[in-house]
């Protein structure tokens, strides 16, 4: 099938390479001319493990094309995927404006009958509302008045830093639409995953068995909005929730490492994302679940649950800034290696990191801030200037008064603390993630504090 994806982030630069490793043709579009540029000379602009062998195998085989033409997108595709961002407004609010850019651009150059997908996350009535202006655009923009299309949810639950396994294997595929056709096209484009039937490079593991089915959920546009908003409030609900019981385990003196692992054998729980930390950050959940109470709010309701798991995230960063000043007394000039920037390990996204945050809050407390990210290596943005970016661990520990771990990449679990423990002011260290072994720690002479123990 010829596919056309426009807008080519973390999202949908997968979802066009994984499309076309299963044997579609897809034209992926950007407005951003360096991306593009990057691509077509077989550079990913993220950084994604085992992305960019797929993009370059595909391109090779003419199945995957870059392009900022987005007219040249939309003529040749006969499903449009939109994948832009949807970031939040101060108010909560899901910022529409690049998705309501798109499709009007869209209904300008339609050509003829199409299926166009919302892929990226939008608040409940968006399907509606995307067809609502894509028609307007086709009456106001586009010579062929009658020219068709079908408007499909397909809500993404790729994760950053594993997001070709997710989707090559996911868990589901939710389509939702009011279109019979639309949803038939839209299992015909899946059907290689649904099925598992998609060829696989032998050198790398299956994490499916071929022909296991991949269960699918068809709704109506509704719901499928509903699904991905409602999935990502839960797995931040779990997060919030093993952090406030972190919080009561320092008090009572329990471990949450093994309170976790207690409670997360219980198969109606299950152990994932009862890691106690930081705080949950990056691009979908605070977004989401902020969006999901302002669709509650608009309705008249107070949406409990999610108002109280926004504060938890909040104060559990805040809780960080509170152990630096219990530690360190008076925190001005007194200088902190920050280890991690990105959200989370894998990744090198810095959207709503804790880390930052936590730094930001520290600058402004004084302190001097060295900070490393294997991956991230320009300054977000939203970080403060006065932090310095180290060239590596090391460098960012050297004379520090205390060490902060925000985000668990595994090359910090190799490196030499007994080496490290020799080369700070005083021997500090938050553990952010509850990546170490206390124990070993304190051997090494170091203060250790985790999240919960
Ligand atoms: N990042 C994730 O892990 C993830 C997971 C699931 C769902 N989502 C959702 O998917 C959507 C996209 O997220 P993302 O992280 O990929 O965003 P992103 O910011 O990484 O990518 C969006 C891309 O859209 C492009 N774009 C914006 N306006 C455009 C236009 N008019 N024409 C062409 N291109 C345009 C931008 O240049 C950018 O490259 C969001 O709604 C997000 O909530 C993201």
């Amino acid at each position: 099938m010829k596919v056309c994806v426009i807008g080519v982030g973390y999202v949908g630069l997968v979802t066009g390479v994984c499309l076309a490793e299963i044997g579609h043709d897809v034209i992926c579009v950007d407005n951003i001319e360096s991306k593009i540029e990057k691509l077509n000379n077989g550079i990913s602009p993220i950084y994604e493990p085992g992305l960019e062998k797929f993009i370059e195998k595909n391109m090779k085989s003419g199945k995957l094309n870059f392009t900022t033409n987005l007219k040249y997108g939309v003529e040749k595709g006969e499903i449009i995927f939109i994948s832009v961002g949807t970031p939040s407004l101060s108010n909560g609010q899901a910022d529409l404006s690049y998705v309501e850019a798109v499709a009007v651009e869209v209904g300008k150059y339609i050509n003829d009958e199409k299926i166009i997908v919302n892929k990226s996350t939008v608040p409940i009535g968006s399907g509606d509302w995307v067809s609502m202006v894509v028609s307007e655009s086709i009456e106001k923009n586009n010579l062929n008045k009658d020219v068709k299309f079908n408007v499909a949810s397909n809500p993404e639950f790729l994760r950053e830093g594993s997001a070709v396994g997710d989707t090559f294997f996911p868990d589901r595929i939710v389509i939702g639409s009011s279109s019979k056709k639309a949803i038939e096209k839209m299992l015909e484009l899946y059907k290689p995953i649904i099925e598992q039937s998609f060829g696989w490079p032998p050198d790398v593991p299956r994490l499916l068995p071929k022909g296991q089915k991949i269960p699918v959920v068809v709704s109506d546009l509704t719901s499928a909005e509903m699904i991905k908003y409602a999935a990502n409030s839960f797995l931040a609900t779990k997060i919030s929730y093993i952090n406030e019981v972190a919080n009561i385990c320092e008090k009572v003196g329990a471990d949450i490492l093994k309170v976790a692992e207690g409670i997360g054998l219980d198969s109606r729980i299950g152990p994932k994302f009862l890691n106690a930390g930081i705080g949950w950050g990056g691009s979908c959940f605070p977004k989401d679940v902020s969006a999901l109470a302002y669709i509650a709010n608009e309705y008249g309701m107070t949406p409990q649950i999610l108002n109280s798991i926004i504060n938890v995230n909040r104060e559990q960063r805040l809780k960080i800034v509170k152990k630096v000043q219990d530690e360190l007394k008076i925190v001005k000039g007194k200088t902190i290696a920050v280890l991690g920037i990105a959200f989370k390990p894998d990744t090198d996204d810095t959207r709503e990191a804790p880390s930052i945050s936590i730094m930001n809050s520290l600058i402004n407390l004084g302190a001097k801030i060295k900070a490393y990210d294997p991956i991230v290596k320009e300054r977000p943005h939203t970080l403060s200037e006065k932090v310095t970016l180290s060239k590596d661990s090391y460098d960012a520990i050297k004379d520090a008064d205390l060490l902060i771990i925000a985000t668990e990449w595994d090359e910090f679990r190799t490196l030499d603390y007994a080496k490290i423990k020799n080369t700070m002011n005083h021997n500090i260290i938050i553990d952010g993630r509850n990546m170490f072994n206390k124990e070993k720690f304190e051997d090494l002479g170091f203060k250790y504090m985790g999240i919960g123990r």
